[in-house]
């Protein structure tokens, strides 16, 4: 039997997912040392989570992982923990190092716009969150997390404009209808983004949060991309999220996707703030007539389950991609009209779940929902 190597328990452990997630813990950079001796294997873990439920679940999937290797024995996992990096609160004073490190975004709300899927309008729900919240007074900043898609450019009409660097060599947000916007689409060409591999998406994400000079902001909105990946792990381990606003169109593919969303941000403990309901009905141009053209209840079904509120409802508005394209969100351009009402009702009750403070995040399986779900 060929003896027991470090490569071998390396490539053990990539096989490895961090619970909650499709992406392994060596490609996440927690895997800081590996020594093996004879058949005693070492194996040196930094994590980044509080929750010792989630620190016990690697554990054991290390163990398992390593033990299965032939010729491996005692197999002995080190945990370390890190935790976030602390930011000022807002209104307090960056602590004296600020001045070459990293002032971050001194923020009273850090809310993430989230979905499983993509296309289901979230980034639509992120951009007029923001306006609708800048529409009330509020400093509010948009940070565009989706390296792969980047649509905040265009949908704030910033396409082509660049940030400049301030005298201190930070870079200083674009502005549109009253929001502080930072987004990848402002550095990389559209057709580049989408060879960005993890480790970079996530230090590029950090750099748009730590380094960018946010200056004071009420709110501090986040559109993620869709799915469980880099963006969301980086930032909710690198700041404190208020909560996510979790976006779902009413079928039901979506809405399996929305929960495992919910399932991982729980997991990495940002509270769920509630879930949004887009493209919920059509109502006819003429003769105002609904249509709920997905069918009515599921996504009610999921809040009540998940014991997660429901934020709000939007309609389809056919408007409302026009609207978007052209760089003017529609709580800005139609504010009376269902959707921008929708939006803006969304954002009142957006920023009371926040207030409410978050009850501490309850793991729930998503598996009795659709147990139940298809069974009437
Ligand atoms: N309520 C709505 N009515 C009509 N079109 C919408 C609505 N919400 C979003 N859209 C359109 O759907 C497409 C996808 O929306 P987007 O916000 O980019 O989704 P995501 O960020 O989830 O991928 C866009 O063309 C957008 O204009
Ligand atoms: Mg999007």
């Amino acid at each position: 039997m060929p003896p027991l190597t470090e490569d071998a328990v390396r490539q053990a452990l990539a096989r490895v997912p961090y619970p909650g997630f499709s992406r392994d813990i060596v490609s996440f950079g927690m895997v800081r040392s590996v020594t093996v001796e004879g058949d005693r294997v070492r194996v040196g873990l930094l994590l980044t989570t509080a929750d010792p439920a989630v620190a016990d679940q690697v554990r054991e999937a290390v163990v398992a992982a390593v033990s299965a290797l032939s010729g491996a024995g005692a197999v002995d996992v080190q945990l370390q923990r890190q935790g976030p990096a602390r930011l000022p609160a807002a209104g307090e004073a960056p602590p004296p190092a600020a001045a070459q490190a990293p002032a971050g975004p001194r923020a009273a709300h850090i809310l993430g716009v989230a979905s499983g899927k993509g296309g289901v309008g979230k980034s639509t729900v992120a951009v007029n969150l923001a306006v609708a919240l800048a529409r009330q007074g509020r400093r509010v900043g948009f940070l565009d997390a989706d390296v792969h898609g980047p649509s905040a450019p265009l949908m704030f009409g910033l396409e082509g404009q660049k940030p400049y660097a301030g005298d201190d060599g930070h870079p200083t947000p674009l502005e549109a209808h009253g929001v502080r916007i930072m987004s990848m689409g402002f550095f990389v060409e559209r057709d580049n983004a989408v060879i960005w591999r993890g480790p970079i998406v996530g230090n590029f994400i950090r750099q748009l949060l730590l380094e960018v000079d946010w200056g004071e902001l009420d709110d501090l909105v986040i559109d993620f991309p869709p799915g469980t990946g880099d963006a969301q792990l980086t930032i909710s381990q690198t700041i404190k999220m208020t909560g996510v606003v979790v976006v779902s169109t009413p079928n039901d593919l979506a809405l399996i996707d929305a929960l495992k969303a919910i399932a991982m941000f729980r997991k990495v403990e940002v509270p769920v703030l509630g879930l949004v309901e887009n493209m919920a009905w059509f109502e006819c141009p003429h003769c105002q007539e609904r249509t709920d053209i997905f069918g009515r209840g599921l996504v009610d079904r999921a809040a009540a389950e998940q014991e997660v509120p429901i934020l709000g409802r939007i309609p389809i508005d056919p408007q409302v991609v026009a609207e978007s394209d052209a760089g003017v969100p529609v709580v800005a351009a139609r504010p009376e009209s269902a959707a921008g009402r929708a939006y803006t009702a969304i954002a009142e009750a957006t920023l009371a779940a926040a207030a409410a403070g978050s009850a501490p995040p309850r793991p729930r399986g998503i598996g009795a929902f659709f147990d139940r779900f298809g069974k009437g």
